[in-house]
């Protein structure tokens, strides 16, 4: 692990694998910052994602994402949630491979579909991103998760499983690999 990549955790993985809460409660138990790279970026551009989409197209949203995790990149003692799609760009897998600790939270669609109908954020956060109705799309989910694999893969440090483990098990795991608390 290269000593500038030290004090920066990014937390990459398809929507509804428990990066923001996986973020916080590392974050804690590290005493660092945590950022949800969406929320950030929802504050930053002053509407919801949901709204960039609908006015800017997906592009228009990438490129947004892009501005701020470049940003992201130069903070420290941080741990950072980043969007499910932030690996799509090649400049972002640059990005996050030289300057981050990368962990890559996995599960199975299923799981994913069933946290990402029970989460209120999905409505403002995750529009559709394929010609289906909604985020919760079994056809879509499985569809991105194959597509999007090599790139999650291409970028990982470390690869954990959330559909099995706790949020508290996932950071305890995190705590022993990157051997920083
Ligand atoms: C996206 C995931 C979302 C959000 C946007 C696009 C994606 O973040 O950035 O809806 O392309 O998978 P979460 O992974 O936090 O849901």
């Amino acid at each position: 692990m290269d000593a500038e990549e030290g004090n920066r955790i990014f937390l990459i993985g398809y929507r509804g694998t428990g990066k923001s809460t996986v973020a916080r409660l590392l974050a804690e138990a590290l005493g660092w910052d945590w950022v949800d790279a969406d929320a950030e970026l929802e504050a930053r551009s002053g509407r919801s994602i949901r709204s960039i989409f609908a006015e800017e197209g997906e592009q228009g949203f990438r490129d947004r994402e892009e501005a701020v995790l470049e940003d992201l990149c130069a903070r420290n003692s941080v741990v950072v949630a980043t969007g499910g799609g932030v690996v799509l760009r090649e400049s972002n897998r640059q990005r996050l491979r030289a300057a981050c600790r990368v962990v890559w939270l996995t599960a199975d669609a299923d799981t994913i579909c069933r946290r990402l109908a029970a989460d209120p954020s999905t409505a403002e956060r995750r529009p559709a991103l394929t010609g289906a109705a909604g985020a919760c799309d079994r056809e879509e989910v499985e569809e991105l998760l194959r597509q999007r694999e090599p790139f999650y893969r291409a970028c990982a440090d470390a690869i954990v499983d959330t559909a099995h483990h706790s949020p508290e098990e996932v950071v305890r795991g995190l705590l022993d690999l990157f051997r920083i608390a």
